[in-house]
């Protein structure tokens, strides 16, 4: 059985049609990629599944149970954590209390401190978030999500801001924390290198819907794909 599965969802706000009947699943130790142009509904994908958003039709199962009537602190307490495609972190507080506040609604056998070691922030565990360098505060944000220890970990745009290097040792981590901490990846990312070179599969999204899905060289060149880029670009 598929960890998550996505089916039918629809979420619309006023006029626009953000998701439009769209389905995807994730296999258990997947890392299944989401990709599309700005706008495609990607976010609005992960504000669904982690419940800040009620679908208008649709569902949305992890390991075969509805979340339709889970609140977001209950999504969490079921192992499903997710970073913030710009930095959510509590600004004021330090590295420590911000990873500390991953654990508050579940966690697992490795404490904040640990997990500070494992991201390589140990260090700087007493600095306010809000003084360090943006890749350094995803780094922040990747410790706070392990610390509810996920089943399922959500990434929306890991890779936005951060340095040419710095992109390249993210795809080798995302692969070792999936090992490490046996996880179940969903990959939102603009930056194709970091995607074809991570996931297993990919799902496309263009103006709310799904337009393909395959491995990474199936959706490279998938036609519909380059198109869809292609008219963003214009
Ligand atoms: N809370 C909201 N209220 C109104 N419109 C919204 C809201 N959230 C998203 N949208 C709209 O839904 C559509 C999909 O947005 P979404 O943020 O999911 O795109 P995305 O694929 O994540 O894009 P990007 O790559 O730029 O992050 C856009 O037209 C966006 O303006
Ligand atoms: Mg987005």
């Amino acid at each position: 059985m598929a960890l998550l599965e996505v089916e039918n969802v629809t979420k619309r706000f006023g006029g626009i049609v953000a998701l439009d009947g769209v389905s995807f699943a994730a296999e258990p130790g997947e890392i299944v990629g989401l990709i599309g142009p700005n706008g495609a509904g990607k976010t609005t994908a992960f504000n669904v599944i982690t419940r800040l958003y009620t679908p208008d039709a649709g569902d949305v199962r992890f390991e075969g149970k509805s979340l339709l009537g889970v609140p977001p602190s209950g999504v969490v307490r079921r192992g499903i954590a997710r970073t913030f495609q710009n930095v959510e972190l509590f600004r004021g507080m330090s590295v420590l209390d911000n990873v500390r506040v991953g654990a508050h609604a579940r966690r697992g056998e490795q404490t904040p401190e640990d997990l500070l070691y494992y991201v390589n922030l140990h260090s700087l565990r007493y600095r306010p978030a809000a003084e360090l360098p943006y890749g350094t505060q995803k780094r922040v944000e990747l410790a706070r999500a392990l610390a509810s220890a996920p089943r399922l970990l959500l990434l929306d745009e890991p890779a936005g801001g951060l340095s040419h290097e710095e992109v390249e040792h993210l795809g080798t981590f995302i692969k070792r924390m999936r090992d490490d901490y046996e996880l179940t990846v969903l990959l939102v990312e603009h930056h194709m290198g970091l995607v074809m070179s991570t996931a297993d599969r990919v799902h496309v999204l263009d103006f709310g819907r799904k337009i393909a899905e395959g491995t990474p060289a199936e959706v490279r060149g998938d036609k519909n794909v380059i198109e869809a880029y292609l008219g963003a670009e214009a």
